[in-house]
């Protein structure tokens, strides 16, 4: 039997999971609700949370799991890119655990595990226990295909390819290489900073999808970037929606979006629905092209803005129009959790690709 347990402490969620023999046993987060009054993640509260809820969460993840320390295989821990200071918390437990019980690290990189959570295997238990992993198909890609990975922190278009292990045949963990990405803001920035601008709370973007619900998504045309190749670019978009309510303020002449929004029945709905009709078609068009110049019909998102319901909705669309096979993740592993972390750390296990006591944590990486 081999147990393969994860630690994930890259942001503001401190999460634990337990993979045994390939099947995902236990997955267990704490969100931190210490930022939501300062309206965006502040680093140093992030890592004295972790701090307070590492020990309990790897506790919990254990006892769900049904095993025991003594009987874990290796340690997965995720390396970056995230706060430094978070990272810091996760990584020193990881080796702490890990020396103490004389098994083998596993450094994981978050990114990396976004896309993997296309490959996570629940168990019947776990299913049972969660309600959003019920009546949800998981299905998992074949080599090669193309992965949406939008967050907080980033947007890119990853190309997953299968690869040599350095044992023997095709490593379990594949090979993933960007083939496009934001040049400045990412896609969940774009949602929190105007959901900000708003005055809804933070995190922003399951606000804007709330309410975009009730919009018109074609109200306000926003403007929409002209990057060539693969790349994304949401600063523009940012701009002109803060420009659209400045001209908005000034027309009406109030001085604030709650005087605005009494004026302009349906303002914050419609604002919304047009944010992230765009947002979804900036993101769509580049994956259709990535998708048509490389000939693969095989699309995953991944990542916490596949949250979003007009995105997923998207790729339901896209997949009817374009045939492809499309991967959306359940929304357990589509923000920020260790289950991601533990399918890594269980492919890497399963290569023998461990990392060194010494290996530090990073902020910023690519895949
Ligand atoms: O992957 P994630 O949990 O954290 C990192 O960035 O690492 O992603 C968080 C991002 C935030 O920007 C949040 O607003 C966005 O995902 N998000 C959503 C939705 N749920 C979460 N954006 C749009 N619609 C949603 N339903």
């Amino acid at each position: 039997m081999n147990v393969i347990l994860a630690i994930e402490s890259s942001c503001d969620d401190t999460s634990s999971a337990v993979i045994v023999d390939g099947i995902l046993r236990s997955n267990v987060i704490a969100s931190q609700k210490v930022h939501e009054e300062y309206g965006g993640v502040v680093p140093e509260l992030a890592s004295r949370a972790h701090q307070q809820n590492i020990l309990p969460v790897v506790d919990t993840a254990l006892k769900r799991a049904g095993v025991t320390k003594e009987q874990i295989s290796a340690i997965a821990f995720t390396r970056g890119p995230g706060l430094l200071g978070s990272l810091l918390v996760g990584t020193s437990f990881a080796k702490g655990l890990a020396l103490a019980l004389n098994v083998p690290l596993i450094d994981v990189n978050h990114l990396q595990g976004h896309v993997l959570a296309h490959f996570v295997e629940p168990s019947a238990e776990l299913i049972a226990q969660t309600p959003s992993l019920q009546g949800v198909e998981i299905k998992h890609p074949s080599f090669p295909f193309l992965c949406l990975l939008v967050s907080g922190g980033n947007s890119q278009i990853v190309l997953v390819e299968s690869r040599k292990s350095k044992v023997e045949g095709d490593a379990h963990l594949p090979e993933m290489r960007i083939i496009g990405q934001t040049i400045d803001d990412a896609a969940g920035e774009a949602f929190d900073k105007c959901a900000k601008v708003l005055g809804l709370p933070y995190p922003g973007g399951p606000w804007i999808d709330k309410l975009a619900k009730l919009g018109d998504p074609s109200k306000y045309p926003f403007a929409k970037p002209n990057i060539s190749g693969y790349d994304y670019s949401f600063s523009g978009l940012k701009t002109s929606f803060l420009y659209t309510l400045r001209d908005l303020l000034k027309e009406y002449g109030v001085d604030t979006i709650d005087e605005l929004a009494e004026r302009i029945p349906n303002l914050r709905e419609d604002m919304c629905a047009s944010l992230q009709a765009t947002v979804v078609d900036i993101l769509m068009r580049k994956l259709r092209k990535a998708a048509s110049d490389l000939k693969i019909n095989q699309v995953a998102v991944a990542g916490g803005v596949s949250a979003n319901s007009a995105l997923r909705q998207a790729f339901v669309d896209y997949g009817r129009r374009y045939r492809w096979t499309v991967f959306i993740p359940p929304f357990s592993f589509t923000t920020d959790n260790a289950a991601m972390i533990c399918q890594a750390g269980y492919f890497k296990y399963l290569d023998h690709d461990f990392c060194a006591i010494d290996e530090v944590p990073f902020a910023k990486t690519q895949i």
